[in-house]
């Protein structure tokens, strides 16, 4: 299995830089690496100092980059579905949707390269697969979505099927808008298992996010908010990343006043999103582009430590033997999350995030009997029996 690290975070806070320093150490340790970008800027080839090809390209001994085209995936991939989109609007009136337009939906474009990942993935030709995803993780929540999904699809999907084989000659002709051949349905199907792969994939044994932040009041607000959507959305984080720190010493009043400031910063990332590891990266005197200054990067970034080991820390959900359900929600507030019971699902509400969690069997009869926040941890109790006692 290949190591996955993730790395997101706010705008212009060094993603793609720090992505890049770690896929760099990778390669320069003896580890086959792949380093992929999800934004269609081409960054990731510009810091590496390279050109990025259609396919996997070696641009240094042992590192490949791959920069998706998104373009070409989504011609490959969602075919089928853009056929049925097109004859759909075209019923509706409307002029064709082209591809070019799909991808202007938002994280389309990262949603395809992700998928174009599981191929790599599955390939075992990697031992480690450094990711450089969109700012604060919007394309990793979005991954969530086939999860709130899937229970429609598993089971409405085979009785919807036939009921639309019999019924879409009478629909198309009441409606005047159409109904979704089997082929299509199928491509619906296989866009749908695709995702939830590439969620396994990313939120998996072997994968971790690392959070890149500045030291800088209104970035670190949002790092909190991200830590706590990424841990609800079962993605486990193992490091967080300071960059741009300044050098402290031998400075004008200016510097003096950001060192200073930072330095309060870094002491709260410290304390408030202890136990993860603060790795920080100074504010350097040019921008870290091409091998040589991005290992530089990574071993300011990581010193002594493995930034290669599997990951060690619980994952954010977890059952207990006795039928617990322990969700980690760091920085959550009491008065913003709230819990719903729908069928065999529990909805989670934490801020504007939501997620829908298919209760196992186990659990799925059982109503529950208490919910409590402490500690940045959800924990949720059922009754023992069946939700009729
Ligand atoms: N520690 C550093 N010292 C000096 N310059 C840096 C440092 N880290 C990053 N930079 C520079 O800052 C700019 C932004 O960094 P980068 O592209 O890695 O950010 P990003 O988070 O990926 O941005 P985006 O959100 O646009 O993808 C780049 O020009 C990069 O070279
Ligand atoms: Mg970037």
């Amino acid at each position: 299995m290949s190591r996955v690290l993730l790395f997101t975070g706010k705008g212009g806070v060094g993603k793609t830089t720090a992505a890049a320093a770690t896929a760099t150490l990778a390669a320069r340790s003896g580890r086959k690496t792949l380093v992929v970008s999800t934004d269609t800027a081409h960054s990731l080839a510009d810091t590496l100092g390279a050109t990025a090809g259609a396919e996997p390209t070696e641009v240094s001994p042992g590192l490949h980059l791959h920069q998706v085209d998104t373009q070409k995936a989504l011609e490959r991939q969602w075919g089928d579905l853009r056929d049925y989109a097109r004859g759909f609007f075209a019923e509706l009136g409307l002029d064709e949707v082209t591809a070019e337009e799909i991808t202007v939906l938002p994280g389309a474009e990262e949603v395809i390269a992700l998928l174009e990942l599981r191929e790599q993935a599955r390939s075992g030709r990697w031992d480690v697969i450094v990711i450089d995803c969109a700012p604060t993780a919007e394309t990793l929540r979005l991954l969530a979505l086939p999860e709130a999904l899937d229970w429609h699809v598993n089971r409405l999907l085979p009785v919807g099927r036939r009921l639309l084989r019999t019924l879409s000659p009478l629909i198309r002709r009441v409606a005047q808008v159409s109904v979704p051949e089997d082929h299509v349905v199928g491509a619906g199907e296989r866009l749908h298992r695709g995702l939830l792969e590439v969620r396994e994939l990313l939120t998996g044994p072997d994968a971790s996010v690392r959070l890149v932040l500045t030291p800088e009041a209104v970035v670190l607000a949002e790092a909190r908010r991200t830590l706590t959507s990424l841990s609800l959305y079962g993605y486990r984080v193992d490091a967080v990343i300071a960059n741009r720190v300044f050098p402290a010493g031998g400075a004008d009043p200016w510097r003096q006043r950001w060192v200073e400031a930072q330095a309060g910063h870094l002491a709260e990332v410290e304390q408030s999103f202890a136990p993860l590891p603060v790795h920080t990266v100074p504010y350097l005197d040019a921008e870290p582009v091409g091998p040589a200054a991005l290992a530089r990067v990574a071993e300011a970034m990581y010193g002594a430590s493995d930034p290669f080991a599997p990951p060690t820390a619980d994952p954010p959900l977890r059952i207990t033997p006795e039928g617990e359900l322990i969700l980690a929600l760091p920085f959550a507030e009491k008065g913003e999350v709230d819990l719903a019971r729908k069928g065999d699902e529990l909805i989670v509400n934490a801020g504007s995030y939501r997620r829908v969690l298919a209760l196992p069997a186990a659990l799925a009869r059982r109503s529950v009997r208490e919910a409590v926040l402490r500690d940045g941890f959800l924990r949720v109790r059922f009754q023992s029996g069946g939700p009729d006692d």
